[in-house]
């Protein structure tokens, strides 16, 4: 396996351009599903996630292909309404198959995802949703199989606020008769995203960017082409990777709007901001203010930055407080950060991070995708040597951090395994 060595406490400086947006790419991957032909998607990076959905629909009987940063996807031969086990099991991404395949085939059998490192993530949202649009819904053998003759439009009222349950209910009410109301919908950028490539492909999708979605059923959709949104959470790592360096950095392509609760914090932090169409220049703080974040669905503050901002504030000139209400359990990071001297408990779901004036390098193991990115940003800014081992979960979600930090001054390397 292989680890990144940083030798920290290091300025930044520079340009880096922001890539396509993992979270927005996946879902956007199975709705190509939805019909039959060659769609494509501009803009894709090379993230073991986005190969890993490949993966899963080549099972599916696609043909994808993805070449300078441009991925096809055929599906006219796409039939086996299945993802299995050792697919869903690496990848919990996969459900995004269910609406579609639902959809398309009238039928589906996905994989029950199991747990994962950030807490228990329940699927009941989904499955209510399938069921409330006509699917008939049976739980066997660790199997989730779902069939129906023709889903029907209805009135969904989301209990709670998801990203993967709103998205799956769009790809599956796309096609469905009639028209479908969706309450309490996931208003994140990546929806939005899905959105329009759904309207693209000729679907009826009405209310972009609020909590009520109405999607009016068509008969059939179209292959399309599409450039796929910067990836905000690779943007807020980066700001955060200037910060805790104390550097000055320009990120380009990205879309700053998406990114408001986050530049809102940074700005209380004590850095400066010069943000235009689709780039931020951060000039750091030498005295980092500490601020307190409770994590939200957007547009609050993302539970997906957590850990980095957490990074941020283990430098911060006094004491936060650092609460997930997405996911009460992702604190994984914090052992890691304290290896490398942060002071930092967790009470009752909430963190209290006191300010330390400089973090020590240490050995650290990454555990989930952005706790990785955490715990290299503290390398960054760490004193010394900092190796971090497992750091494959960071590959699932960022496109060569370690070229891209090079490429600002970074003295980071990957030693492979
Ligand atoms: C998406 O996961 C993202 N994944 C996550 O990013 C992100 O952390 C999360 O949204 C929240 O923003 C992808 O887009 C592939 P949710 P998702 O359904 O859709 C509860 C990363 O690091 N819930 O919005 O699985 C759930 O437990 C990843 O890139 C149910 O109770 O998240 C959580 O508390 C990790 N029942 C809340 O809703 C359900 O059926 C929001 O989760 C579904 C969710």
């Amino acid at each position: 396996m292989d680890k990144f060595v940083i030798t920290g406490n290091k300025k930044l400086a520079g340009e880096i351009k922001i890539s396509g947006a993992k979270n927005a790419i996946l879902p956007i991957m199975t709705a190509t599903l939805l019909t039959s032909g060659k769609s494509e998607l501009i803009n894709v990076p090379q993230l073991i996630d986005i190969k890993m959905m490949a993966h899963v629909l080549r099972v599916i009987g696609a043909r994808v292909e993805l070449e300078k940063n441009v991925m096809s996807i055929e599906t006219e031969h796409a039939s086996f309404y299945e993802a299995p086990y050792e697919l869903v099991s690496k990848m919990r991404a996969s459900i995004y198959v269910l609406g579609p395949l639902l959809a398309r085939f009238g039928k589906a059998r996905v994989s029950f995802p199991g747990g994962c490192a950030i807490g228990t993530r329940p699927v009941d949202l989904h499955l209510k949703a399938m069921e409330q649009i006509g699917a008939k819904i049976e739980i066997e053998h660790g199997y989730i199989n779902a069939s129906c003759a023709k889903l029907q439009g209805t009135t969904i009222r989301f209990a709670k606020t998801s990203v993967g349950a709103t998205a799956n209910t769009l790809m599956a009410a796309v096609l469905a008769e009639g028209t479908t109301d969706i309450f309490n919908a996931a208003r994140e950028p990546e929806i939005g995203s899905l959105i329009d490539f759904l309207n693209n492909m000729g679907a009826k999708i009405k209310g972009r960017d609020t909590s009520h979605l109405i999607v009016r059923g068509v008969k059939e959709l179209h292959p399309t082409t599409q450039k796929m949104i910067p990836d905000r959470i690779e943007t807020g790592t980066f700001l955060l990777a200037a910060a805790i360096t104390k550097s000055k950095i320009k990120i380009s392509n990205c879309f700053p709007q998406n990114n408001q609760a986050l530049l809102d914090r940074l700005k209380q932090t004590g850095c400066e901001l010069v943000i235009d169409k689709e780039d931020i220049t951060i000039f750091p703080t030498n005295v980092i203010k500490p601020v307190d974040i409770v994590t939200y669905p957007f547009p609050d503050f993302p539970t997906d930055l957590q850990a980095q901002f957490m990074a941020l504030m283990t430098i911060a000139d006094g004491e936060s407080r650092i609460e997930d209400t997405i996911f009460p359990e992702r604190y994984m990071h914090v052992a890691e950060l304290n290896r490398l001297q942060a002071k930092i408990s967790v009470q009752n779901h909430v963190a209290s991070v006191k300010g330390v004036k400089e973090l020590s390098g240490a050995d650290v193991m990454a555990t989930d995708l952005r706790a990785s990115a955490a715990l290299v940003l503290a390398g960054l800014a760490a004193k010394g040597k900092t190796t971090i081992s497992r750091i494959y979960h960071i590959d699932r979600g960022y496109d060569r951090i370690e070229q891209k930090l090079q490429r600002l001054g970074a003295d980071i390397k990957r030693i492979k395994g």
